[in-house]
């Protein structure tokens, strides 16, 4: 995808208030047809125009793959991040026009899987929302280990719970419960596949303790996108384009390029899935690397950037764009 790729023109039809930290918003098509199908763990991602500043972030599909009337998405408001969740929180109301991106999936269950183990933390729960409607639709055999703070910052979980059963298990961090994730991880049966999405931490610690266990790499799924970091401004040549840009402070690489109308590839914007990379023609300086596509090895070698999340320190930086 890229700025030149197809968008949804979509109207908010509701926003609501789900906790202290999180907004639910719908969205339909303004021209009254259905959405594109897609398949639960897929994102979308939302364009804000936020004064002059033209921002894209990728959201979680929650709402049920079955129902294309609509799209439903979350939004954790981060007051120190850049902007785009505190846009989305206080200036997208219902009635109002956005455009959105079709959807992709970079987090699709595996439909091999003989069953299906979730483990979410915090907003990391949405996009297990839509893959669990879509398995239980299909019939497939899951469980959801859902951990949060506290209740209040469990969203959807009572809901889950009465739609799923027992098949759903809720942890709060304020009463002292954890994911027993040792025992959880060996008794399952052959042929399970798990995934995990939430905060950094959580998703270190599923892998880790999974690969310890000796689960196949191929039976362990996770996603995390990262948002784009604030930073010192800093100057980049485009050798493709022959233009020069500069990066503002709570822009993106890949923002900047887009605003300067340079063709710039994306799927997750947020250092997941490896479209954005680019190479580094020259840097006299350091590559602030906040991706987790590129290898420790690449990174070091300063060779190429992911333009959506990393940022430059230094006095030039040349890229092939
Ligand atoms: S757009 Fe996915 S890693 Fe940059």
């Amino acid at each position: 995808m890229s700025i030149g790729a197809t968008k949804i023109a979509v109207i908010v039809t509701e926003v609501e208030e789900i906790n202290s930290l999180i907004k639910r918003f719908r969205f339909v098509r303004e021209d009254g047809g259905m959405m594109p199908a897609f398949s639960g763990g897929a994102h979308t991602v939302v364009e804000m125009q936020d004064g002059d500043t033209r921002r894209l972030n990728a959201y979680s599909l929650m709402s049920d793959p079955a129902d294309l009337s609509g799209y439903e998405i979350s939004v954790r408001r981060e007051e120190a991040g850049r902007g785009g969740s505190l846009y989305m929180h206080r200036s997208v109301k219902p009635g109002m026009r956005l455009h959105i991106s079709p959807p992709v999936n970079l987090f699709a269950p595996d439909r091999r899987a003989k069953k299906h183990v979730l483990i979410a933390g915090g907003i990391g729960i949405t996009p297990f929302m839509a893959q669990m409607a879509q398995m239980d639709a299909l019939g497939a055999r899951f469980e959801l280990h859902y951990a949060a703070r506290n209740a209040d910052l469990c969203a959807y979980g009572a809901a889950l719970t009465d739609r799923y059963g027992a098949r759903v298990h809720r942890y709060y961090d304020d009463a002292g419960q954890a994911i027993d994730l040792k025992t959880l991880l060996a008794t399952q049966p052959l042929g399970t596949h798990l995934y995990v999405c939430g905060p950094k931490g959580m998703i270190a610690w599923v892998l880790a303790t999974a690969e310890g266990m000796g689960w196949p790499r191929g039976t362990v799924h996770s996603e995390e996108f990262l948002s784009p970091p604030v930073g010192q401004p800093f100057a980049v040549e485009l050798a493709a384009s022959g233009k020069t840009i500069t990066v503002g402070a709570t822009q993106s690489l890949l923002e900047a390029m887009e605003a300067a109308q340079v063709d710039a590839p994306y799927l997750c914007r947020g250092g997941a899935c490896g479209q954005c990379e680019t190479r580094v023609i020259r840097c006299d300086g350091h590559i602030d690397h906040a991706d987790h596509w590129l290898t420790e090895d690449q990174k070091a070698a300063q060779t190429h950037i992911m333009p959506c999340v990393s940022r430059f320190t230094g006095s030039t930086l040349v890229i092939d764009r």
